[in-house]
């Protein structure tokens, strides 16, 4: 077997070094950017004359008639192809000859890699970004359907105070806000061409790295090789994005899963996002949001993996760096395929407006309502609490309706009832960025404009 680096060995790899070094079988998905890395490096070879012209577009041409037998499915790997960088570069040589055997002049797999991964997490974090922006316009667009609707808003899983759904559905649609934020910010950091670096400490011919930097759009050129070639920075940030997006999934998977309970009732599945029991025939499940859910936990391992794997490793390219790739690639895969069912899932699910208005409409809800009403007419609040917190009390150890017991109470009376009035306690909350309807239709306008301006920048 004659691998790209036979000239110093005798003897030909082992079958059982192969079998353990090989990446081609995953990383063959950076071939479309190790083209446009290799176009890139060719014309800025040519620029420094180490190529001529005629040279330069043989190799193009060689590069071309590559891309073409990889989208047509004709390329033929062979044995010695050990990862996707050795495929192309072994076939540009056979199609052009003396020009294609030039292609790898001055450069190394070291900074062609860097480079390809770089182009790569550039156009993949922008469809991450499509699909965060798609599951917020179905927030955006069930808060709009939900208008006045209310159901209970929860602190310690226990019922608090009401809150509208449009105020609960955005909460989740702001997070994702803040994912789309991080997101750009990884980019604009990722932004650097390493290409030029070499193997670790650049060249001695006439390389162009800010030339080919242009040429591959990158935003800036590396000021030290050997940061470029070991830097994985990007890669742990994007693994943390997708880790951090896939928690806020995780979230919402579980409101999902809570909420379509029998005991909740709050929200029924489409039959097409949700799945049967081999078994049991009634059964109606929420496996997407489960597995959302379930997955997040990849999405974590991924991220402290590579971590792990970065840790200590002495500068400037170690062979270690190869084990960044598959869990780039399964964390994109799988928040890609999670926000497209969970987007679906919300689309397609029914809010049970009843069931969650008589929920929040329990007299104890208007709790905080009655004590903020004895504040209104001058009670220190922590006195207000306690008279509100006796009445509820009362009301529950002697059975007696909380209403009776507020038109009965001296501090409040039959003034105060109308708290108690269902859909009463989600309307008073008035204060900015508040749960009730007024803030709410505010917040939906600031949302609805953020998400223009989201859409503006990611292109979509
Ligand atoms: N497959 C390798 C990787 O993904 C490419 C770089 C190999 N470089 C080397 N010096 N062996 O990191």
């Amino acid at each position: 077997m004659s691998t790209l680096w036979h000239g110093r060995f005798e003897g030909g790899p082992a079958e059982e070094l192969m079998a353990f070094t090989v990446s081609l079988p995953f990383d063959s998905r950076l071939a479309v950017d190790d083209l446009a890395g290799s176009r890139a490096h060719v014309r800025g070879l040519a620029r420094g004359g180490i190529l001529t012209e005629a040279e330069r577009d043989d190799v193009l041409a060689a590069l071309d008639a590559v891309e073409a037998e990889l989208a047509a499915g004709t390329f033929a790997f062979v044995p010695s192809d050990e990862d996707i960088h050795t495929a192309v570069e072994r076939r540009v040589t056979e199609l052009a000859g003396p020009a294609g055997a030039k292609l790898h002049t001055g450069r190394s797999r070291n900074d062609q890699v860097a480079t390809d991964l770089r182009l790569f997490a550039k156009r993949e974090l922008a469809v991450v970004a499509e699909r965060v922006l798609a599951l917020q316009q179905v927030l955006h667009d069930r808060a709009v359907e939900a208008g006045d609707a209310y159901l209970p808003g929860y602190t310690h899983l226990q019922q608090a105070q009401p809150v509208l759904l449009a105020h609960h559905l955005l909460a989740h649609g702001w997070a994702l806000s803040r994912d789309l934020d991080r997101l750009g910010d990884t980019i604009r950091r990722l932004d650097v061409s390493p290409l030029g670096a070499g193997a670790l400490a650049g060249s001695s011919l006439p390389l162009d790295p800010a030339g080919t930097a242009a040429d591959l759009g990158f935003g800036g050129v590396f000021p030290n090789s050997l940061d470029a070639v070991s830097d994985r920075d990007f890669v742990a940030e994007a693994l943390f994005d997708l880790a951090l997006l896939g928690v806020h999934l995780s979230r919402l998977a579980e409101e999902v899963i809570l909420w379509s309970t029998e005991e909740f009732g709050f929200l029924g599945l489409a039959d097409a996002y949700s799945t049967g029991s081999s078994m049991l025939p009634q059964k109606k499940n929420p496996d997407i949001a489960e597995l959302t859910r379930g997955k997040t936990g990849r999405l974590i391992g991924n991220l402290t993996g590579l971590l792990a794997t970065l840790k200590a490793l002495p500068l400037a390219y170690n062979r270690d760096l190869q084990e960044d790739k598959e869990p780039f690639f399964d964390s994109l895969d799988t928040v890609v395929l999670a926000l497209a069912a969970m987007t679906g899932l919300l689309a397609s699910s029914t809010f049970r407006l009843d069931t969650m208005a008589a929920a929040a409409d329990t007299p104890t809800s208007a709790a905080t309502d009655l004590a903020e009403h004895l504040v209104a007419g001058g009670m220190p609040f922590r006195d207000a609490h306690a008279v509100v917190g006796a009445l509820v009390r009362r009301s529950l150890d002697e059975g007696v309706a909380l209403r009776d017991l507020v038109e009965q109470a001296p501090e409040l009376g039959p003034d105060a009832v109308f708290l108690l009035d269902r859909g009463t306690a989600v309307r008073r909350r008035t204060t900015p960025g508040g749960a009730g309807p007024e803030p709410v239709a505010g917040q939906l306008e600031a949302f609805a404009e953020r998400l223009a301006a989201d859409r503006g920048r990611w292109g979509g």
